[in-house]
């Protein structure tokens, strides 16, 4: 795949309930625009059902990709492989597609990996046409095992300005056995906005851990671009979703990116400032 550098990630359509009047606009003026990944996953509540209908004969103008894991919610994980391909076998129906890009497994724990029989599930997947590529979706030693056991085609882990742990731990060897790598969260939910400790708890560990990387150019007003433009500046990175529910965002963010890869010296210092501060339970975040 040839992927555009800026992705989209559907998590925020679907929890925020986006119309499918505004995912029509977004998803079009961004592919218009250049964009052709397009992320989501099982769980993302009608995130699925919103980018299938919104995308008709564009379909061919994208890479699609969905996960699976926990087709009855997030805190609701089936790791059984029949599960998971009946999970697949939905996503196909709700992205109106009769095949996706990639599917990923969506964050399973170390132990499930090892056991080997959730990406046998996947290897099925593919081996039936019903997708093209398989990935694992997470963070930590479990995404390290994911590039180690040489089965996957991709990894999709979170990379920021908040989370510099994939840096050493996995994009350099994703990046040396030739893996795909997305970055998700690249933006660090831009965290950095909320004056007070934010009262979602998933946006709390990047809340506290800016307070502390102080970064000074985290109050200017180029601080998403700064951020957007160090994620992809990670050598391996292929291409970061970032997620939305305005369609003006898309342009605005492909438009940071003109300015073209961060300078040395600056990703230099972001990386100097979270190796003075960042402690050991600074791991990626899911
Ligand atoms: N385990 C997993 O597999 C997993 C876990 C988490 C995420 N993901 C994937 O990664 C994707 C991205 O993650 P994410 O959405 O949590 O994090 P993110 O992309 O780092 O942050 C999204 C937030 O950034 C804001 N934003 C974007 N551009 C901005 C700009 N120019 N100025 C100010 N704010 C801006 C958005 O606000 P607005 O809405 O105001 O634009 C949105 O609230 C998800 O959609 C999902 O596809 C996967």
């Amino acid at each position: 795949m040839d992927v555009s550098i800026l992705g989209f990630g559907g998590s925020e359509i679907g929890y925020e309930q986006a119309s499918a009047r505004t995912v029509l606009r977004l998803l079009g003026s961004a592919i218009d625009a250049g964009l052709n990944v397009i992320d989501t996953a099982e769980c993302y509540e009608d995130s699925e059902t919103l980018i299938g209908g919104a995308l008709g004969a564009r379909r061919r103008d994208v890479y699609l990709f969905s996960k699976c894991g926990h087709a009855g919610g997030w805190g609701r994980a089936d790791w059984r492989p029949a599960a998971l391909l009946r999970s697949i076998q939905r996503s196909l129906k709700r992205l109106a597609t009769d095949h996706l890009d990639l599917i990923q497994l969506h964050s399973c724990s170390l132990a499930h990996l090892r056991k080997g029989d959730v990406i046998g599930a996947l290897e099925q997947a593919r081996e039936r046409g019903w997708v093209r590529f398989i990935g694992y979706s997470g963070d930590g030693e479990a995404a390290r095992y994911a590039i180690e056991c040489g089965r996957f085609d991709t990894l999709q882990t979170s990379v920021s300005i908040a989370d510099q742990e994939p840096l050493a731990l996995t994009v350099p060897l994703a990046r040396e056995r030739g893996l795909g790598v997305i970055a998700k969260r690249p933006l660090a939910n831009v965290a950095w906005r909320y004056a007070r400790k934010p009262s979602e708890p998933y946006y709390q560990d990047y809340w506290m851990r800016l307070r502390t990387l102080d970064y000074d150019f985290l109050g200017g007003k180029h601080a998403v671009s700064t951020a957007l433009r160090f994620t992809l500046s990670v050598p391996g990175v292929h291409t970061a979703i970032v997620g939305t529910t305005r369609p003006e965002r898309w342009p605005e963010n492909a438009a940071l990116l003109e300015a073209g890869a961060l300078p040395d010296k600056d990703i230099a210092r972001i990386r100097a400032r979270w190796r003075e501060v960042a402690d050991a339970s600074w791991v990626g975040q899911v």
